[in-house]
C-alpha cells in the first residue's frame, strides 16, 4: 500500500539513519579487519570482512528504497574512526554494541512502515540478518 506524504517523509528519514548506520558499520568492520593478528586471525577476518558485505548489503537495499520513495541518499557517516591497537574480545564486543543498537532501531521502525507490506519485509529480512549477528558474535564471546 503506498505511504502518504507525511508517513514516506517519516520513513525516508528513519531510512536515511538506517544507511548512516550501516555504512559506518563497513567501515568500522573493514578496519577492523585489517587490525586482528595472532594464530586466529584468519577465520577472524573472514567474519569481519563477512559483516563488510551484510552491512553493504543493508546499505544498497536502504539506499535504493530511499530514492524509490522520492528521497535523497545521504553520505554522512557521523562516527568517528581512529587507528587504536584493540584486542579482539574488545572488536568483537564493540560490533555486538552496535549490532544491538542496529536491530533496536530497525525494531522500533517497522510500525512506521504502516501497510506497506514490501517496505515491512524489507525491514523484517534486515532484522533476522542482525538477529543472527548478534547470535553469532555472542557465541563467538562465549567461553563455556
Ligand atoms: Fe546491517
Ligand atoms: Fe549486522
Amino acid at each position: 500500500m503506498e505511504l502518504d506524504a507525511k508517513a514516506r517523509k517519516k520513513i525516508i528519514e528513519a531510512l536515511n539513519r538506517d544507511l548512516e548506520h550501516e555504512m559506518a558499520g563497513i567501515i568500522r568492520y573493514l578496519h577492523h579487519s585489517f587490525l586482528v593478528f595472532g594464530t586466529g586471525r584468519v577465520p577472524l577476518v573472514q567474519i569481519l570482512r563477512e559483516q563488510v558485505q551484510d552491512s553493504m548489503n543493508h546499505a544498497t537495499m536502504l539506499g535504493e528504497k530511499i530514492t524509490a520513495l522520492g528521497g535523497y541518499p545521504t553520505a554522512t557517516v557521523h562516527e568517528e574512526f581512529r587507528p587504536t591497537s584493540k584486542s579482539i574480545e574488545e572488536i568483537l564486543r564493540e560490533s555486538l554494541r552496535h549490532e544491538k543498537e542496529a536491530l533496536a532501531g530497525y525494531e522500533d521502525q517497522i510500525d512506521l512502515a504502516g501497510k506497506n507490506l514490501a517496505l515491512r519485509e524489507m525491514f523484517k529480512h534486515i532484522i533476522l540478518e542482525e538477529q543472527t549477528h548478534i547470535e553469532e558474535l555472542e557465541k563467538l564471546l562465549r567461553t563455556v
